[in-house]
């Protein structure tokens, strides 16, 4: 099981001290939100700030990109040194082409799915993924409450997994709790992405730690 806390909900403020509060908490991935005020009705923070944090820490840069362009953005995120980028099926036909190119860059691939999105629209890029984001909430905002209607959703995908070739991750992101953590867990999720629940508490490590205890029932 993976836990990878949001930074979208840290203290921009201090953004160094929350990628260390981040380091001592046991947590394997860090999520980092990037809108574009277009493909969701938010901003959050660009490629300058990830490439600021990349010295800070070796932790895994899972980097989920809510934009209409990500064929400007891809390089330079990569050059910011993210790990693996995430783009969302809702672009449409030129989704394989931006998946070809995440790998071109060396990066692990993700795709992610929006609530109002049939899953089976990213059925034929399996082949080409590491990740598959299930989105639990509609992009734009922390804080939002879990949408119970993405479960089968996650049982879906568990069940393309296990019966087909093709190995991948099953991420969810948005209104993950403890409960609603261990409801996605026993669908098949295996990566737990939040804000709110992690970034949100005071301590970082415990909350981490609740969460783990939860998906690892
Ligand atoms: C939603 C983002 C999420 C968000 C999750 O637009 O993609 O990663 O930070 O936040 P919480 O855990 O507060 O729902
Ligand atoms: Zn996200």
């Amino acid at each position: 099981m993976i836990i990878a806390p949001s930074l979208l909900a840290a203290n921009y403020g201090r953004l160094a001290s929350e990628v260390a509060r981040h380091k001592a908490s046991g947590a394997e991935w860090l999520h980092l939100d990037i809108m574009d005020g277009h493909f969701v009705p938010n901003l959050s923070f660009g490629p300058g700030i990830v490439k600021t944090l990349r010295p800070l820490t070796r932790t895994f840069f899972d980097v989920h990109l809510m934009c209409s362009k990500p064929e400007v953005l891809l390089p330079l995120f990569a050059d910011a040194g993210a790990d693996q980028i995430t783009v969302h099926v809702e672009l449409g036909e030129r989704v394989a082409h931006l998946l070809w190119k995440i790998r071109s860059l060396g990066l692990k691939v993700g795709l992610a799915v929006n609530p109002p999105t049939q899953l089976a629209t990213v059925r034929p890029y399996l082949p080409q993924i590491d990740t598959l984001l299930i989105m639990t909430v509609n992009p734009g905002f922390g804080g939002q409450e879990f949408i119970e209607e993405c479960l089968p959703k996650i049982q879906q995908a568990h069940t393309w997994r296990t019966s087909g070739p093709h190995r991948f991750h099953i991420e969810v992101d948005g209104g993950i709790n403890e409960r609603t953590a261990r409801e996605c867990a026993r669908a098949g999720a295996d990566v737990f992405v939040a804000g709110t629940a992690l970034f949100g508490k005071p301590n970082l490590k415990a909350a981490v730690a609740r969460l783990r205890r939860a998906v690892e029932q």
